[in-house]
């Protein structure tokens, strides 16, 4: 008869165990045996137990969360159980922060409330400036976000009263206000340009334009056009989150030794930084720019196939299907180049992607377009430079970053991250004396 268990035999003692299987919402995702469990097969009352090796934590659930699902096969992304398609169409950024963070819909009067204490709170210490003034005219973006955000837990000394729910409802909130504020001055910080204060009546995309591009060449009007404060919003919430991807990853690992999430947050941007993760937007509109032409595509594939190159917004660890937010945010293209100007990059994505999904190589693969293949094109076009990208991200990302940290607390399997490793090096060796070596 069928059983939910995993029965084992260990050849090296021909001992047997049997493990229990549990399961989540779907039995086909998730289905899990405790690693623990493996620890009580020994070859004798001495061995430590048998380890499962995962590098990269490819194979392995480290929590249990019902903050996103994710359909790698099927290309099923959704927040709470709400289709991101239909989240995207409908919602505001804040709702869907609050839809991840408290896990429902809020109604009309926690909405205005939950908007206006956010809207309130973003300005920040007046001495955030002179962080930010410290850094180089030309320091990246993403660098000074990271940093300015490790120093603000400075200012925030209550917030690794982490054991306090109300305390840490409070710090999220003062997080998600500020991160606008924070990313819009490093900008205006590399662009010699006097920072601008937030602006409380409008929305929080709306604010986050305003503050960057307040009397700029290129991006001036944009927090006044709404099709253009839509696309960020929408942006905004496709970025929101992903369950536990690198940088959320590190969220949690910071998180579960009490730190400030202030650090945590820093931790968890400095993840998303890299160009595997959230740099992959910068990385692949650079890649676009070095193909330069329609016709250089045909060499590019084949440096990729050859392994000299990859092709960067394509592929992805979960997904082995077209990314959800990728078709949406192809499609926000075509509004967002309708309302600024066009873009060649454009063009050169589009047949880049046409010949990948043709080619053997990439469908054997299962490699499709991710969310940051188009949304490069859409960040240009609305006149962010390229270091901004991966900050673009990190703003719509706090809110998910956040939601899994206060998942977190209420989790009574926590513990602080320490994983085991299989050690290859030296047995102990005798001590060599400097003038022997
Ligand atoms: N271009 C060319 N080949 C690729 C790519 C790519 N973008 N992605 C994977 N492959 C190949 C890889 O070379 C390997 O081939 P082989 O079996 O011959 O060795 C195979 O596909 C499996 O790749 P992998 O590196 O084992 O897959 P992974 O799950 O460890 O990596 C990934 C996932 C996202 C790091 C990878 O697909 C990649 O580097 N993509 C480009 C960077 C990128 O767009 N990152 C953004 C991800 S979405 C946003 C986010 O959540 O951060």
């Amino acid at each position: 008869m069928a059983k939910d268990t995993l029965t084992i035999t260990d050849n090296r003692t021909g001992k047997t165990y049997e493990f229990p299987i549990e399961y989540g919402t779907y039995p086909k995702y998730g289905a899990t045996v405790s690693a623990l469990d493996f620890r009580t097969i020994k070859v004798d009352d001495d061995d430590f137990g048998l380890l499962t090796y995962d590098p990269g934590l490819t194979n392995t659930a480290s929590v249990k969360s019902a903050i996103t699902f994710i359909d790698g096969e099927e290309g099923i992304l959704r927040y709470r159980g709400y289709p991101i398609e239909e989240v995207a169409e409908n919602a505001s950024y804040l709702e869907t922060a609050h839809l991840l963070m408290f896990g429902e819909l809020p109604d009309a009067d926690q909405l205005a409330e939950w908007r206006q204490s956010i809207l309130r709170q973003q300005f920040v210490h007046e001495y955030v400036k002179k962080f930010i003034d410290g850094f180089r005219y030309d320091s990246d973006a993403m660098g000074m976000f990271v940093g300015t955000f490790g120093a603000l837990s400075t200012f925030y000394p209550q917030a690794v009263k982490v054991l306090d729910e109300k305390n840490r409802i409070a710090m999220a909130k003062e997080i998600i206000a500020m991160a606008p504020t924070l990313a819009s001055w490093a900008y205006r910080h590399s662009t010699g340009l006097p920072y601008v204060y937030p602006e409380e009546s409008f929305s929080y995309a709306q604010n986050f334009l305003y503050m960057t591009f307040k009397q700029t060449a290129h991006g001036r009007g944009f927090y006044e056009n709404e099709k253009l404060v839509r696309v960020l919003e929408q942006l905004l919430i496709l970025h929101a989150d992903h369950e536990q991807n690198c940088s959320t990853t590190t969220m949690r690992t910071i998180g579960s030794s009490h730190a400030s999430p202030f650090v945590a947050i820093a931790g968890a941007a400095a993840a998303l930084h890299g160009q595997l993760h959230g740099g992959a937007n910068q990385a692949a509109l650079g890649m676009l720019e070095r193909i330069g032409s329609v016709e250089a595509i045909p060499a590019f594939i084949e440096r990729v196939k050859n392994k000299q190159e990859r092709l960067m917004g394509f592929g992805h660890r979960v997904y082995k299907h077209y990314d959800p937010r990728a078709r949406i945010i192809k499609k926000m293209t075509d509004t967002v180049l309708r309302e600024t100007e066009p873009d060649p990059m454009l063009d050169i994505a589009q047949e880049l992607e046409r010949i990948a999904l043709n080619d053997d190589y990439f469908i054997e693969r299962k490699l499709y377009p991710n969310v940051d293949f188009y949304s490069g094109i859409i960040y240009k076009a609305m006149g962010f430079p390229q270091d901004m990208f991966t900050v673009l991200f990190a703003i719509g990302r706090i809110s998910g970053w956040l939601a899994h940290w206060l998942e977190m607390f209420h989790d009574d399997d926590r513990k602080i991250v320490r994983p085991r490793q299989q050690y290859t090096g030296y047995d102990v060796r005798k001590w060599v004396p400097i003038e022997e070596r």
